[in-house]
């Protein structure tokens, strides 16, 4: 007997081959004198079909026990199928039940439940149709990327998750103490004395690898980080989530155009690896989630990114025929529905929008000409809006530390990473990747806590 994943077997086993299957019943059928039974493994959306006749041993007990839910295991002969929809299927010579499932009590019946009620069922999900395919293209996803920056010669580094600087300077971050809340030492002047701590600083978990990449990047040359990270932003949406994973290149001798140019080759390289890989899963989610998610996935492969500036973005958000929630002007952010605006209704693909006002971004992006703009740029996507947010980094030391003293940080905290300017800098560019959004993008899921496998949100960090 050999023992093979169900993809495998339904992909290339042929009749009379000897098979070992193990996995969990999605259903039995019970008819006079053999039951069938589709087992899941979880390497296919499909499942396998065993048959089995009332003569295999035990046949009475086990098959009473082998219900939806129940872990199994078969040994049988591959059989051409008499029914419709499957090639082939096995006979099983016997059966094993490793752990029974009540059908009073297991809550996955073979019935369509909501993804809110199987966000409460977090442990059993993945179980499901939906949730099989989920994590099946987010694992094709991450393969693809480090796939894509290795192909490339970038060096896969491992920045730290917890860290004492705030890297987007936004103040969203989960401080780290091992000090006991009820008894915080204080200094003389009351303020939380810090140097009883563990690290004897105030930490944090990181909301980005990028400034330790950057270190990196001074040495390797181009490098990228995929990691978690962390922001306490009180963001109630389906596009947030207080730990999501981030995956961030940086490049030495780099500019904002060829930083673009490679943000677009890498989601190219991403739709088109897991239209590849994973197209059962692709297909299901264009039949039962969102009937545009292949089309998507065609237009993102095969068309170029519409680029434009701030100001042009602005300008013609001011032109546009609609109301905003938010008025747009000159100076302030771009909402989510000015975001979507153009890259839905005005340009229907991928937008790349790129220099923005200097005071509304992060302290490390590189100041322009006019010294109005910063070379940003920020990869807006139908439906989920935001999903790459990059830039060429500010490499010279006099421009550095005066933004660091504009936006109020303290120097001192960033001496190492002013070391990176005084010692050998070079322009140097690179941006993150939302990588649950491009799995949310990816699959049409409306939530991004429906392609993690737990989510994290205010309220809720179940599981
Ligand atoms: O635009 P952000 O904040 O950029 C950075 O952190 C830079 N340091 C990246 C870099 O240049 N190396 O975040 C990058 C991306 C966003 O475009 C978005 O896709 C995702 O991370 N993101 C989130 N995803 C889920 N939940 C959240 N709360 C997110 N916040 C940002
Ligand atoms: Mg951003």
């Amino acid at each position: 007997m050999i023992e093979k994943r169900i993809a495998e077997i339904l992909r290339s086993a042929q009749p009379d081959e000897s098979v070992t299957v193990k996995g969990w019943v999605r259903t039995k059928r019970e008819l006079k004198g053999f039951s069938f039974i589709e087992v899941n493994d979880g390497s296919s959306m499909a499942s396998l079909q065993v048959v089995i006749n009332e003569d295999v041993p035990d046949y009475q007990e086990l098959i009473k026990k082998a219900n939806t839910g129940a872990s199994v295991e078969f040994d049988g002969v591959i059989v051409a199928s008499q029914g419709k929809g499957q090639r082939i299927e096995v006979k099983a010579k016997s059966i094993l039940v490793y752990g029974e499932a009540d059908p009073e009590t297991y809550p996955l019946q073979k019935k369509r439940h909501s993804f809110e009620f199987l966000r409460t069922i977090g442990h059993l999900r993945s179980r499901t149709n939906s949730f099989g395919a989920v994590f099946r293209v987010r694992n094709a996803c991450a393969t693809a990327i480090h796939e894509f920056f290795q192909q490339r010669g970038f060096m896969w580094v491992h920045t730290p998750i917890i860290t004492g600087s705030d890297c987007e300077g936004a103040g969203e971050m989960f401080h780290v103490t091992n000090f006991d809340l009820n008894k915080i030492p204080r200094t003389k002047d009351n303020a939380i004395d810090y140097s009883q701590d563990f690290f004897a600083k105030p930490t944090y978990l990181t909301v980005s690898g990028q400034l330790e990449a950057e270190v990196m990047a001074m040495a390797f040359s181009n490098v990228y980080t995929f990691g978690p990270t962390f922001r306490a932003e009180n963001s109630n949406t389906s596009r947030h989530l207080a730990e999501f994973w981030m995956v961030e290149p940086e490049m030495a001798f780099c500019d904002l155009k060829e930083d673009m140019d490679l943000a677009e080759a890498f989601l190219k390289y991403i739709f088109n690896y897991v239209m590849e890989k994973c197209p059962e899963d692709m297909e299901f989610f264009n039949q039962r989630i969102d009937n545009t998610v292949l089309a998507t996935a065609e237009n993102i492969i095969n068309n170029q990114f519409e680029r434009i500036t701030y100001t042009e973005a602005v300008k013609l958000l001011e032109k546009a025929d609609v109301e905003f929630e938010y008025p747009v002007s000159w100076g302030t952010d771009l909402q989510s529905e000015h975001e979507r605006y153009l890259c839905e209704q005005l340009f229907k693909k991928p937008t790349i929008i790129t220099n923005y006002p200097a005071q509304i971004k992060a302290f490390y992006m590189r100041l322009d000409e006019d010294e109005k703009t910063v070379s940003a740029m920020d990869i807006v996507a139908p439906k989920i809006g935001e999903i790459i947010g990059g830039s060429q980094r500010e490499e010279r030391l006099d421009v550095l530390q005066k933004r660091i003293l504009a936006q109020g940080m303290k120097e001192e905290e960033l001496s190492w990473y002013l070391d990176l300017r005084r010692f050998g800098t070079v322009p140097h560019a690179g941006f993150g990747l939302g990588f649950e959004r491009v799995v949310q993008f990816m699959t049409g899921m409306g939530n991004i806590r429906d392609v993690i496998p737990f989510p994290r949100t205010p309220q809720s960090a179940d599981f």
